[in-house]
């Protein structure tokens, strides 16, 4: 009996001590809602430009597997509340395409999809946070 309970508890410790682990306690748990809330969202809004793993389409839609997403986070954001469009290199590549806009998407749900295309595919660029959204969104919504 003894036995099973320290064996239950080094497992315990050693799965939430896993590297792969990136948050623990509550932040794990907002962390693994927010990317799941995201997939639904990404679901109807951006997957069938984007496709299911990411990786766009062609010369026409750019992909979301690339670091793009993280480096030019305020475009990613911009982009998913206002829509884009113009020419945007992305992967060498140079798109010119017209994304719509989302005006209904509240920052929330936009933290959501971030965190889902940032933490997914691959990608491994951390938690997008509703206020880091609102900060973004501060500099284009005008
Ligand atoms: C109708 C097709 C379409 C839909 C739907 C769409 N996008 Fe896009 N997206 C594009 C195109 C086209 C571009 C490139 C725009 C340009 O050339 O300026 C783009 C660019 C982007 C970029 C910046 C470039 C990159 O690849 O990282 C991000 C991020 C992005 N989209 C995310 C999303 C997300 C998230 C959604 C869902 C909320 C979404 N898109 C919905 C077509 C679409």
């Amino acid at each position: 009996m003894r036995f099973k309970i320290i064996v239950a508890a080094i497992s315990f410790f050693i799965l939430s001590c896993r590297p792969d682990n990136k948050y623990s306690g509550n932040q794990a748990i907002k962390f693994n809602q927010y990317k799941f809330q995201g997939e639904q969202l990404y679901i109807s809004h951006c997957l069938n430009c984007h496709q299911k793993d990411g990786s766009g389409l062609g010369k026409l839609i750019p992909p979301l597997t690339t670091d793009f997403i993280s480096k030019q986070q305020e475009v990613a954001i911009c982009g998913i509340k206002h829509g884009l469009q113009g020419p945007l290199t992305v992967n060498d590549t140079l798109y010119d395409g017209i994304m719509p806009n989302n005006p209904r998407l509240t920052p929330l749900e936009i933290a959501e999809i971030m965190t889902y295309i940032s933490n997914s595919w691959g990608n491994d660029f951390g938690m997008v946070t509703t206020s880091e959204v609102n900060k973004a969104l501060k500099k284009c919504n005008n």
